[in-house]
């Protein structure tokens, strides 16, 4: 499964990128508002930085605007995948973007249904919302197994973007239910380094060895 960093943070994304585990990126409206730049200047700032699909989310709403902001985006660097929601509008966009050569991610995703419509219009990425769902009393992971059983069933192309991951159970579930790609906050990406035992045994090796050969 490929990792994406969810964020518009160039200092999260610099500190995964060291790390060598971020294999691309997710925006939205929301995230590049909270780092107060135009979105061409943050996401060329975020290109510089992961090589990688870069997602950078349209702000119109007709399928017209839609194209014409998503050529404009697609133009700041060759890595930039455009973003749009799945309505109505946003299935035009992707189906003639995506004839175009551009590559798609069709976001806001929460029914297999749409999922389809997405795959239909050629997306590159499908991202459903797993932590909305759940936040709504729905399941977000069943929507991930039907996506992908769906597409597996027709061999689709369009990968499956497991998205809105709140802890490390949703990014292992996603990859047990084999989403292509997950992408999730740096905190998430954080936390799966944790584990208790392997602070303990570092400890322990590391107390063992310096009793024997000092530090
Ligand atoms: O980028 C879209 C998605 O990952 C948002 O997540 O936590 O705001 O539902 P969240």
């Amino acid at each position: 499964m490929k990792f994406f960093l969810d964020t518009a943070n160039l200092e999260e994304l610099r500190k995964g990128a060291e790390w060598g585990i971020v294999d691309g990126v997710t925006t939205n409206p929301s995230l590049i508002a909270k780092e107060g730049k135009p979105i061409k200047e943050q996401i060329a700032a975020i290109c510089d930085i992961v090589d990688g699909p870069i997602s950078a989310e349209v702000v119109a709403v007709t399928a017209k605007d839609m194209i014409r902001e998503g050529r404009e985006l697609a133009k700041v660097h060759k890595n930039v995948v455009v973003k749009v929601p799945l309505i109505r509008d946003g299935i035009e966009a992707c189906s003639a973007l995506s004839k175009e050569g551009i590559r798609v991610n069709v976001t806001l995703c929460f029914s297999a249904g749409q999922a389809l419509l997405a795959a239909k219009a050629g997306a590159t990425y499908i991202s459903p919302f797993v932590g909305r769902l759940d936040d709504i009393g729905a399941n977000g992971m069943d929507l991930i197994r039907q996506i992908v059983a769906i597409y597996d069933n027709y061999d689709f192309e369009t990968q499956v973007l497991a998205a809105s991951l709140r802890g490390p159970a949703h990014v292992i579930e996603s990859a047990l239910a084999g989403a292509h790609v997950g992408t999730m906050p740096f905190k998430v990406m954080d936390m799966l380094f944790s584990h208790p035992l392997t602070d303990k045994g570092l400890e322990q090796f590391l107390k063992d060895h310096a009793k024997a050969f000092g530090n």
